[in-house]
């Protein structure tokens, strides 16, 4: 069945409090639940439906007495209640079966824990009830549980009264103060160590800050706390928001579908996102706790104390929190370096989902497995809405609207029309076009053509938009386009622009399908900077040369331009080489613009690391109009070896200079960065400088004394062709068998290894003792870098595709969101040669074939392969 937005009605009843009372067993936990409703309908109804989904119903009450069998029904989807008073008080009693949850989706047990996730339609799995996000109730929830195995029992808000009782067991009654909708609703039960720590609110209220882990990792939440604790002074200081409990919790786990949740007052966290020493963690690694520590406690005013209406708005909390979290990383770190990293992310999974079958708008129109859209568009595209929003605004328009957004829905669940209203009302502005960007799926393209008038001294600037025709939406209307943009002189310098009072950059809104910019009395030729810090997410035809790009490449003060001027010369030269293996792997202009970053000492490590890093296969493959799978690969490993030979002394040199103690700070995270960067192009170099360089990799592996080093050195020796490195993966697996996180890095980087016999490996590594198809970070290692291994997975033989298909049926009796999310690759068979788009067909085709398909991987299939 198809939810459609046009159809959301209001709900007939409201829950104004629920208890909760749960007897905790993982093989057969009991849930009584007492609500109280009211009906909100001006008219009686005959019937109210309550969400319910792998329950045992055991008894069911109205207002103290068993509800007779001719005033129920049980149904698919859960419970009808037939022609329900006014008001009254519905108790309940359930079983369920946690250990068996292997979908971890409700209430489910896994490595000795009781954990839930409810977002977004999990709490039906606990319990009968109105599983709704527009319903808003009290919660209070009593857990019981044996006290050796769950000395620890949590729930949102405040601890209210404990006590012991019979048999070993203990309880827990917990009340959240704010209403919130079911999908916020969490609880945990287990033998967990706390870290503590403290933080005063702006206003001076006292926080009580606790991460519960595995006792022997209460080492590794230094950076979790501190990143905790940074994200909440932000929000005071930008956002002028603070904390509202007395208490904070994260409780981390293994055992997660997706990053983390933002429950109110006990997020629950993939581990991955809490646990990080030098040891075990990369640079990467603590920067995604940074972030995603911020993302959710951001969640508590953008999502919690303002709710989403339904589904649809998904985005309104998600795009939105993405924004906030960006920002807050932007003014923790380099700002350059993050916008050039959140645009890379975008690029490598927003803009192919936005061009293939699988396209929906930012707000979609439907579903029929709302988990299917937790998605790039809703998050990473939804993020660049309110970004653009903020670029045409300025920032203290932008707070006001945030404010005014703030003061009207706060306790209230509302909708992206909101969100657009209120940025309007408190600033006496027109967004109406961004009520299009959120409708309307697809990249827009916007061509750029400009030319210089030498008589007149000025600068002629035309752009326009198209957006490509996606499934179901044939026809596209313009949409408001900020494109940030500079004249540069032919030194590299900012000119004063005329139109804008002399300040040398400004905004031009592109609203029309075409329009044109006159820059007049210039000091002479210009060179156009266009979309600096990628102010819209588009893709952008400049029109220019490769000198242009060149020169932009070394004199272009925004980062994220002087970057994408650097992966603009390197993409034409890989297409240049795919077309004809013939063509010099390093044209002149690429060279000169690599000699000319080598030589500058000014530019920050970091920011020298990403202007060198090549572009990604997918990304060229993106630019073709069929993915030439080996050709790209041959191409750009071709340019990575020419240069690491072409500038292997410098290369070598920065190998040496660069060695350091391990330090946190963002210089040397900057420096091992590109050092490790240095390496991988003197072991791609080839010639002379291989061998001492691959001596130089088993060093650093063996030396290292900090994860990032050490995974950078293995991964160059576990990928190389030319070099058995049978020992290092023994000896790696060997030191950090005991830290599933670094095993997954263990896996993945086997899975992502670019030779045909990788195939077999990753056959191996599905039936090592280590594997788990339980554990989704472990299913994600393998598979996951699997499908996303160019060459391996999109075997021209098709038997990557065959693999991978009969891997995703088995996870679809385990995990069908996972399973789901792990499929997507093959909706991009449209991308590919023809017999590749026949082989993964037939895989999508053996899929869709599946006994007992679930629905949320049947909704893939069926998206990605309409019949
Ligand atoms: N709201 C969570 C976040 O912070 C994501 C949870 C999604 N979970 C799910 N099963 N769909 O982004
Ligand atoms: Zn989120």
């Amino acid at each position: 069945t198809v939810i459609r937005r046009g159809d959301y009605q209001a709900p007939s009843y409201q829950v104004s409090e629920i208890a909760l009372d749960v007897r905790l067993d993982p093989d057969n936990t009991e849930v009584h639940t007492r609500l109280q409703l009211h009906r909100i309908a001006p008219e009686p109804v005959a019937e109210l439906h309550l969400d319910g989904e792998s329950l045992e119903l055991l008894g069911l009450q109205r207002d103290g007495q068993a509800l007779a069998e001719s005033a129920y029904r049980l149904t698919e989807g859960g419970l009808l209640l037939l022609n329900p008073p006014e008001a009254f008080i519905l108790e309940s009693r359930v079983r369920i079966h946690p250990r068996a949850n292997t979908a971890l989706s409700g209430l489910y047990h896994a490595g000795g824990q009781f954990l839930t996730q409810c977002e977004a339609e999990g709490f039906r799995r606990i319990t009968y009830y109105l599983d709704r996000p527009d319903c808003l109730a009290r919660f209070t929830v009593t857990l019981h549980a044996p006290q050796d195995s769950c000395p620890v029992l949590l729930a949102n808000g405040n601890c209210m009264a404990t006590g012991v009782e019979e048999g070993g067991w203990h309880w827990a009654r917990w009340e959240d103060p704010y209403p919130k909708p079911a999908y916020l609703f969490a609880m945990v039960a287990g033998d967990l160590a706390v870290v503590r720590d403290r933080y005063r609110t702006a206003s001076g209220r006292e926080v009580a800050l606790e991460i519960y882990v595995a006792e022997r990792d209460t080492g590794a939440c230094a950076q979790a706390m501190d990143s905790l604790k940074h994200a909440m002074r932000w929000d005071e200081e930008v956002y002028g928001r603070e904390y509202d409990l007395n208490r904070y919790m994260i409780v981390a786990t293994d055992s997660f579908n997706m990053g983390a949740m933002e429950n109110k007052g006990l997020n629950i966290f993939n581990a991955k996102y809490v646990l990080a020493s030098p040891e075990t963690a990369t640079d990467s690694d603590y920067q995604g706790i940074e972030s995603v520590i911020a993302h959710e406690y951001f969640h508590n005013w953008t999502g919690n104390r303002v709710t989403l209406r339904d589904w649809f708005q998904l985005s309104l909390k998600e795009g939105l929190t993405v924004f906030r979290d960006q920002e807050f990383s932007a003014d923790q770190n380099s700002r350059g370096v993050q916008r050039i990293g959140d645009v890379r992310r975008l690029r490598a999974a927003q803009f192919p989902e936005d061009a293939g079958p699988l396209a929906h708008p930012v707000r979609p129109d439907a579903y029929s497995e709302i988990n299917n859209f937790y998605t790039a568009t809703v998050y990473e595209k939804g993020a660049e809405l309110v970004r653009m929003m903020h670029t045409l605004l300025g920032n203290v328009p932008f707070r006001k609207g945030m404010d005014l957004y703030f003061e009207r829905h706060d306790g209230h669940a509302v909708t992206i029309e909101d969100f657009i209203a209120a940025m309007e009302d408190a600033n006496q502005r027109d967004l109406s076009g961004f009520r299009r960007w959120y409708g309307q799926a697809g990249t827009p393209v916007v061509r750029a053509t400009g030319s210089y008038d030498p008589a007149r001294h000025s600068y002629t600037l035309t752009l326009h938009q198209e957006t490509p025709a996606t499934p179901g939406q044939p026809v596209k209307e313009a949409v408001p386009i900020p494109v940030r943009m500079a004249l540069l002189n032919t030194q590299g310098q900012r000119v004063p622009l005329e139109v804008v009072g002399g300040a040398s950059e400004t905004v031009l809104l592109l609203e029309q399908s075409e329009q044109s910019w006159n820059f007049a009395n210039l000091p002479g030729p210009v060179i156009p900077s266009l979309l600096r810090g990628f102010s819209a997410p588009v893709r952008l035809q400049d029109s220019l040369d490769d000198d242009a790009h060149g020169f932009l490449a070394r004199h272009d003060d925004d980062p994220f331009n002087r970057w994408e001027s650097m992966q603009d010369l390197a993409v034409k030269a890989l297409l240049a080489a795919v077309a004809d293996s013939s063509v010099a792997p390093l044209p002149i202009t690429l060279r000169n613009a690599v000699a000319a970053t080598l030589a500058d000492r000014q530019v920050d490590p970091a920011f020298c690391a990403e202007l060198l890093t090549l572009p990604g296969e997918d990304y060229i493959g993106e630019q073709m109009p069929v993915v030439a799978v080996e050709a790209i690969h041959r191409a750009r490993d071709g340019m990575m070896r020419a240069i690491g030979r072409h500038f292997a002394k410098e290369w070598t040199g920065l190998y040496h200079d660069l060695a350091a103690a391990y330090q946190r700070d963002g210089l040397s995270i900057g420096r091992r960065r590109l050092r490790n960067l240095a390496l991988a192009y003197l072991i791609a170099g080839e010639g002379n400088s291989r061998e001492g360089a691959i001596l130089h990799a088993r060093q650093q592996y063996i030396q290292a004394d900090n994860m990032t080093d050490r995974l950078a050195a293995f991964q160059l020796l576990a990928q190389h062709r030319h070099h058995d490195a049978e020992d290092v993966i023994l000896d790696f697996y060997q030191r950090w068998h005991e830290y599933p996180l670094v095993i997954d890095k263990w896996f993945a980087i086997q899975a992502a290894a670019p030779y045909p016999k990788t195939l077999r490996q990753v056959e191996h590594l599905l039936v090592h003792p280590a594997f788990d198809w339980r554990v989704p970070n472990r299913v994600r290692a393998v598979l996951g870098a699997f499908a996303a291994n160019p060459t391996v997975f999109h075997a021209a033989d098709g038997s990557g595709y065959t693999f991978f298909a009969e891997q995703i049926r088995r996870l679809d009796d385990i995990n069908p969101q996972t399973a789901a999310r792990l499929a997507t690759p093959l909706s991009r068979w449209q991308r590919y040669d023809a017999p590749r788009q026949q082989a993964m067909v037939t895989a999508l085709k053996i899929l869709a074939g599946k006994p007992g398909l679930s629905r949320d991987l049947a909704e893939v299939i069926q998206r990605s392969h309409p019949e």
